[in-house]
């Protein structure tokens, strides 16, 4: 754990005096923490904060969350019942990319949070987040539904590839993928209408 941790940030939860990023730090106006249950068992993770979730202090509060929302909603979940969180916690200027050493410098709380909670899935929204956590090229598009196991935060985890919420926006295409990955989470969630198309869902899982 590096100098500037305290014991609140230690666990990834609540980091609230962060300067490791100077971009970062000079155009914050919040640290945007993740939310939802600390025994969540299925955690999101996006790319990092927009306008709005800078503004308020929360992740996907903005358009790209009332699609996330619904989207929960329809596979039998809440967002109350899910961690929701990014990979980094202050928004990019212009909303770019974080940057290789921006993702580096937040992935301590990433990983804590992911430790401390130790849910079923790790959802990975879009490319930025799935390649963080996966550590290698994802074509997000074609890959979306897949989950892979990988070893981080100390133990192994499910990642499930999702496509990100405001794809769907911009490319109506992306609407089913992402609406079918969700009720894949859900599944691992324990919703009790997830599955989808009425199966149970169960043989999805088998392999898990
Ligand atoms: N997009 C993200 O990746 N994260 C947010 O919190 C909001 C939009």
């Amino acid at each position: 754990m590096s100098a500037d941790s305290d014991e609140d940030e230690t666990n990834g939860l609540d980091v609230t005096a962060c300067e490791r990023c100077p971009d970062l730090c000079d155009s914050r106006n919040r640290i945007v923490n993740g939310t939802g249950p600390e025994d969540a068992a299925v955690v999101f993770v996006g790319e990092g904060p927009g306008e709005q979730e800078d503004r308020e202090g929360e992740p996907f509060v903005g358009r790209s969350g009332s699609v996330l929302d619904d989207a929960l909603r329809d596979a039998g979940l809440a967002r109350r019942d899910v961690r929701i969180t990014n990979c980094v916690r202050c928004r990019p200027p212009e909303n770019r990319d974080p940057h290789t050493d921006e993702l580096d410098n937040c992935r301590e709380y990433l990983e804590a949070e992911i430790r401390g909670i130790d849910p079923e899935v790790v959802v990975s929204l879009g490319k930025v987040p799935s390649q963080h956590l996966l550590g290698r090229d994802v074509a997000v598009t074609k890959e979306a539904g897949e989950i892979e196991e990988v070893r981080f935060a100390g133990a192994a985890h499910r990642v499930l590839v999702c496509v990100h919420p405001a794809a769907t926006l911009y490319d109506a295409s992306q609407q089913e993928t992402f609406r079918r990955t969700i009720a894949t989470a859900a599944e691992f969630g324990g919703a009790a209408d997830a599955g989808g198309e009425g199966g149970s869902g169960q043989s999805r899982l088998d392999g898990f």
